[in-house]
């Protein structure tokens, strides 16, 4: 900007005129509201030439307070018209600027394609197998269509074994000896025969019963086993893993307990109950699923040694476990595929 050396006196026209030209010049020159905003105190504030030198009117002689008057007065004048003109200016085009920016294209197209979510079973089965990952073990899977013998005899249900009919087995019409399988439990004898011993596997999948649907019944569903054979495993190992899985599950404060049962695959065998803060009617325990320490027919139907390997096994249904984490009060949301249902967990549970 340009700066006078010295106030003109407000006798002094062409020294008035130079602080008018250069207040124009600076003025012209100012590119943003900024700018022009300095340039306005510069040249028409309190320390302004045209201010000072308006100062100077008290101390000339009246007679020439008139005529001084008159040569300041229009010259402040022109200068605040022509900021005025330039702030127009200046606003005109920012506004023009943010309509350029902010402008939308209402015409290109849209992902109209509504974001999907995991099935709430898909989503725990991972994390379920997340977990026996982090302890080490191996996940497996077998055959939903299963041979007769690896869903009942390699597990130690004989052929008259009242066992058997624990279970509402769905047959295959016209096939001789294959089920669908009615628990993931056969995935045991079949990986010990593949993978040998030791072994450390869990096996979340689907599972099939001659059950009607209803809010608490689905012909179709998930369970979780895990099998661990090795020497020198006891209750206690069994025990330490589920209280660890029930941990994950259910949060820190979740704990497992037995009670005898019995399984034809298990000896001995035992229910497992989860305690469970949120019961309805106050904290309790609840079944979460079965257990045991592997029958030593089920290691010799898989033709390995009982006396030299032990293990353990449990088993439990993933949509009771849910039902449970999530207070989940009927089997049918989980099986009609609503996507309301499943949208409500997200990509996450
Ligand atoms: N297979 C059993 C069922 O479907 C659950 C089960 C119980 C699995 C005890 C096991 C076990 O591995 O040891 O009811």
């Amino acid at each position: 900007m340009a700066v006078l050396a010295q106030i003109p006196s407000p006798l002094d026209e062409a020294g008035l005129d130079a602080a008018v030209a250069a207040a124009l010049a600076d003025i012209a020159a100012s590119e943003s509201l900024e700018a022009l905003k300095s340039v306005r105190t510069a040249h028409t504030g309190e320390k302004s030439v045209l201010a000072q030198s308006n100062r100077l009117i008290g101390e000339l002689p009246p007679a020439d307070k008139a005529a001084a008057g008159k040569n300041i007065g229009p010259r402040r004048g022109a200068i605040s018209k022509a900021i005025a003109q330039k702030q127009a200016e200046l606003d005109q085009r920012r506004e023009e600027q943010i309509l350029l920016e902010e402008t939308v294209d209402i015409t290109l197209p849209v992902n109209a394609r509504p974001v999907g979510a995991r099935h709430p079973i898909s989503a725990i089965q991972e994390r379920i197998a997340d977990f026996f990952i982090g302890l080490g073990w191996e996940i497996a899977s077998g055959p939903e269509v299963e041979a007769e013998w690896f869903n009942f005899d390699a597990l130690n249900f004989g052929p008259d074994h009242p066992a058997r009919q624990m279970q509402d087995t769905f047959y295959v019409a016209g096939e001789k000896n294959l089920v669908l399988r009615t628990h993931t439990s056969p995935v045991q004898a079949r990986t010990l025969l593949e993978r040998g011993v030791p072994l450390y596997i869990a096996v979340p999948g689907k599972v099939f019963r001659t059950d009607a649907l209803d809010a608490t019944h689905t012909p179709v569903f998930h369970q979780v086993e895990g099998l661990a054979i090795d020497k020198g495993l006891t209750m206690a190992n069994l025990i330490g893993t589920l209280d660890a899985f029930a941990k994950a599950m259910f949060g820190p404060d979740a704990r497992t307990r037995l009670r005898p049962s019995f399984f034809p695959f298990t000896e001995p065998s035992a229910e497992m109950d989860l305690w469970f803060p949120q019961k309805k009617g106050g904290p309790g325990w609840i079944e979460w699923g079965g257990c045991g320490m592997v029958h030593p027919n089920v290691l010799r139907a898989a033709g390995i040694d009982p006396e030299v390997y032990q293990g353990f096994a449990f088993g439990m249904g993933i949509e009771r476990t849910l039902m449970l984490r999530h207070e989940i009060a009927d089997m049918r949301d989980m099986v009609e595929g609503d996507i309301r249902f499943s949208t409500q967990f997200g990509m996450e549970l």
